[in-house]
């Protein structure tokens, strides 16, 4: 713990490293640049996520955080979806997003579901810049 705290006093270029191994995040934070890297691997071929862009498989995640879960206007959401009744906050989508089916049944997203915590953090802090 000691040690820990120290690092978290080094200057910033060193303190980037250290958290660059993920020994110093605390719970939860989340880096949206890595979390970028991850929606271009794991989210990209099936969703976008700028301002007005395009459905591809599912619908435009960008302003997802706030936005009534089944709610984007045009999108033919499935009823399991549209019956989810929740607002995507950031904690809704760290229980989501490892889990998709069990969380929303029915949903017709096809993604077995992102396990990883230290990815999943950093994911969920890039989908809240997309406002
Ligand atoms: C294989 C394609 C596919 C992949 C990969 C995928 N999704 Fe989806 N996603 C969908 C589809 C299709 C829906 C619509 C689900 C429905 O209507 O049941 C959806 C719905 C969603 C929703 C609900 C949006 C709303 O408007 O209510 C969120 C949030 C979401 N996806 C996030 C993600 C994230 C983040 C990733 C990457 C980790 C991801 N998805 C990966 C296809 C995909």
């Amino acid at each position: 713990m000691d040690r820990l705290l120290t690092r978290a006093r080094l200057p910033a270029a060193a303190l980037a490293a250290v958290v660059g191994l993920g020994l110093a995040l605390p719970a939860n934070a989340g880096d949206p640049a890595k979390g970028k890297g991850v929606f271009a691997a794991q989210c990209s071929m099936c969703h976008s996520n700028t301002k007005g862009g395009p459905t591809i498989l599912g619908p435009n995640l960008y302003g997802v955080v706030g936005r009534k879960a089944g709610s984007l206007p045009g999108y033919a959401y499935s009823s399991g979806m549209k019956a989810a009744g929740f607002v995507w906050t950031t904690d809704q989508l760290k229980i989501y997003l490892p889990a998709p089916r069990n969380t929303v049944p029915g949903t017709k997203m096809s993604f077995a579901g992102l396990k990883n915590p230290t990815q999943l953090d950093d994911l969920v802090a890039f989908l809240d810049t997309l406002k």
